[in-house]
This record gives C-alpha cells, structure tokens and sequence, in this order.
C-alpha cells in the first residue's frame, strides 16, 4: 500500500479508537444501579439541585467566559491587520498586472524548439502575452530599458487608405501619453485601434487579439513610465504669462502641447508626425474666429482626436491633468495666429 495513504489511515484511526476506548471505559466505571437494572436514563430520577448548582455550574460558567474572552481576543486580532493585508493585495495585484502590461507591450520572443520545459514556462508567458506595441511605439523590443523608451518610431509601408499610397507613418511616443489623454481615450483607442491609419483595433469586442484585462494592465504599465507622471516642461515665466511675454510663451507652450501632434510649426502632415490621417491645419488657424479658437483648445474636439487643455472644459469633457490656464491659452492662441 501507498505509505501516504498508510499514514492518513493511521492518523485517523489511531485516535478515533484511542478516544472509543476511553468512552468505553469510562462507561462503564460511571455504572449507576439504574443502568444495572435496565431502567432507560430518562426515567431514572434526576440530579438534586445541590448536585446542579454546585461546583459543575461553576465549571460550565468558566467555559463559557473562556470562550467569551477568546472570541473578544481573537476578532480585533484578525481585525486589525484587515486593513494592511487587503492594501497588500491591492499592491500585489498592481504589481502583477504592471508585469504583465510591460510582457504585452514587448514583442513576443521566438520560439525555441530546444528549450528546457522548465525555461519554456517562463517563455510561453512572454509569447502568450505579447503584443508588440513595441515594435511600433518603440521601446524596449530586448526588455533592457533604454532612454528613448516608447519613443514612437516610423510605421515603414503603409498603405494609406485615402490615397492608396505608401507613407512612412510615425507611431506617437506613449511615455507621455497620459499628459496628452484621459483614461478613456487611451482605452479608447487601444480597443477600438485608429481607423485609416496603422493603429490596429486590439480589443477583442473590436476584433482584435486583447480581453478587458490585458488592456488594463498594458495601461497600468504606460502609468509607470516616467514622463506620464510628470507635468510637461514649462518655465516659470510661462506659468502665468503677461501680455509682454505672449509671444515667447506662446512659442514655448505651443512646443511642449502641441506640437507632438500639430508639427514644430503648425505644419500638420507636413512634418510626417503621426495623425497624418486627419485634417490639421497648416499653419493657419485664422479661419477660426477666435471665440471658436479659444474652445477649440478648451473642450478639445474629443472625436476628431485633438484633446482638451482648459482648466473647466464643457460639461461632460473630463478636465485633463495637465491642463493650461486662461493667459497660457491666450497665449499660445496668439503664437497660432501669427505662425
Ligand atoms: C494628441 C494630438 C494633439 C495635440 C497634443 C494637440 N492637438 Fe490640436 N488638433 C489635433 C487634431 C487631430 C485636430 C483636428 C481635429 C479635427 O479633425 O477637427 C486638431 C485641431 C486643432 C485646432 C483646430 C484647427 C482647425 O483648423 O479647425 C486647433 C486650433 C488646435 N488643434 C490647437 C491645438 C493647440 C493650441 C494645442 C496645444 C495646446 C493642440 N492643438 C494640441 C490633435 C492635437
Ligand atoms: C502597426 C503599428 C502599431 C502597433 C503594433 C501598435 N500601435 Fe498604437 N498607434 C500606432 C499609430 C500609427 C498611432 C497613431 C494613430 C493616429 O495617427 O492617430 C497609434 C496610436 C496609439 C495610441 C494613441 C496615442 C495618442 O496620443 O493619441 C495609443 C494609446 C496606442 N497607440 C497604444 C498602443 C498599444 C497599447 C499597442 C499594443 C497593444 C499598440 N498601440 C500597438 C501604431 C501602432
């Protein structure tokens, strides 16, 4: 026989016969003359009260309080470390999903047909996982972190689908992402892709290879990327630019806001940046009047893509993190105009 299964049957045996002797012996010490005469226990006489009320209730109140006061022990002893184990959990699976989020964004690994079975573990999480943003948004295609990480990168080959031409198109760096784009967006736009340019739909409603999850969690790891965490660089002086400093702040916001997307001078497609899909202006913004201008930077127009920058954008626009405040926009409205 199995020795575990031998050493389970002891286990149980052993004391479950042990304790059958000790009833049995005990029994049969505590013989009563009743028992002796075959009178059933019920109709035996019962215990006087001196018996009941002496020193057997005694033992039972002690019981009784002893369970009492190890309950009212035990509860805050469990209680207390609530909070900090339930905040552990959350911490691990943050942890767990950043993990996975930065396997998602890397390109797979090749298969190795000799791989040890106990590597390949390890190995088949990175193929199952990932996606390959990388080889587009740029990054760390080796793992190894570098300074350019998810810097965006030149879409070689594809084919427009407005023209029919092959452009170079440029994928938008993602380690600012967040500065540019609410939660929604990105999300937005990782599920749905960017119809008529090289983003693929990746969410699996849309067709595409991700759940629900996944998308979290190569979110939570564009989160950890240091420049989605920080404010994008404007001096002092531009902070609350007077009339005087205008032009030269327009100059500096308009290069740290927006020219990601719009070109270093308001060229649009020009630049080759990315959005090539969509209509950008081309230096002149003019055709706006310029109340129409102002809440354009505002609001954003959120389904054409151009994000909102004011403190109170309109009702329903979420007000976005880093946003630019009432002498900045005028500001950078005025470098606009005049490009
Ligand atoms: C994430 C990319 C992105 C960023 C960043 C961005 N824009 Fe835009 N912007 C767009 C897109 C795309 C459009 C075109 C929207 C459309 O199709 O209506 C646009 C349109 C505009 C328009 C309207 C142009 C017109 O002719 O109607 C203005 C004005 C504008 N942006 C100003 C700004 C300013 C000022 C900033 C920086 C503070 C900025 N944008 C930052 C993507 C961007
Ligand atoms: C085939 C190349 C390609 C791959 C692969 C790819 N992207 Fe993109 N992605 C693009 C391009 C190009 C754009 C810009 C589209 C446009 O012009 O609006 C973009 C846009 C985005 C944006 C919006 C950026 C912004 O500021 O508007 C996000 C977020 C994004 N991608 C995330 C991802 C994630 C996450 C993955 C992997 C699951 C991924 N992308 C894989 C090409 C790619």
């Amino acid at each position: 026989m199995d020795t575990e299964v031998l050493t389970i049957a002891l286990l149980v045996l052993v004391p479950a016969l042990l304790l059958w002797g000790i009833f049995l012996i005990r029994n049969r010490m505590a013989r009563q003359p009743g028992a002796l005469l075959g009178i059933p226990r019920a109709m035996r006489p019962g215990q006087p009260d001196a018996t009941l009320e002496g020193p057997r209730l005694e033992r039972v109140l002690v019981g009784g309080l002893v369970f009492t006061l190890t309950l009212a022990f035990f509860i805050p002893v469990y209680w207390l470390p609530e909070a900090s184990r339930q905040a552990g959990f959350e911490e691990r699976f943050s942890e767990e999903s950043i993990t996975r989020g930065r396997l998602i964004f890397q390109k797979a690994p090749a298969l190795d047909e000799d791989a040890d079975p106990v590597l390949f573990k390890e190995q088949e999480k990175e193929i199952a996982l990932g996606m390959g943003c990388a080889t587009c948004h740029g990054g760390v295609p080796d793992g190894v972190p570098r300074e350019d990480w998810a810097g965006g990168g030149l879409v070689p080959e594809f084919q427009d689908p407005g023209t029919g031409g092959i452009v170079a198109y440029k994928a938008p760096p993602l380690q600012n992402v967040f500065t540019r784009w609410d939660e929604e967006i990105v999300r937005f736009t990782i599920e749905r892709g960017r119809p008529g340019t090289p983003m693929p739909a990746w969410g699996v409603e849309y067709g595409g290879p991700m759940t629900s999850q996944m998308v979290d969690d190569v979110m939570a790891f564009l989160r950890t990327l240091p420049g989605n965490n920080e404010a994008p660089e404007i001096s002092e002086d531009c902070q609350n630019p007077s009339k005087s400093q205008a032009k030269q702040c327009g100059e500096e916001i308009f290069a740290a806001r927006c020219a990601v997307c719009h070109g270093p001078e308001g060229q649009g497609r020009e630049s080759q940046p990315w959005y090539q899909g969509l209509a950008l202006w081309k230096g002149d913004v003019r055709h706006l009047d310029k109340n129409l201008h102002r809440y354009t930077i505002i609001n954003g127009r959120r389904f054409g893509f151009m994000p909102q920058f004011g403190e109170q954008p309109a009702q329903g626009i979420p007000a976005p993190p880093y946003p630019l405040t009432d002498k900045q926009i005028e500001a950078v409205m005025q470098y606009e105009r005049g490009l």
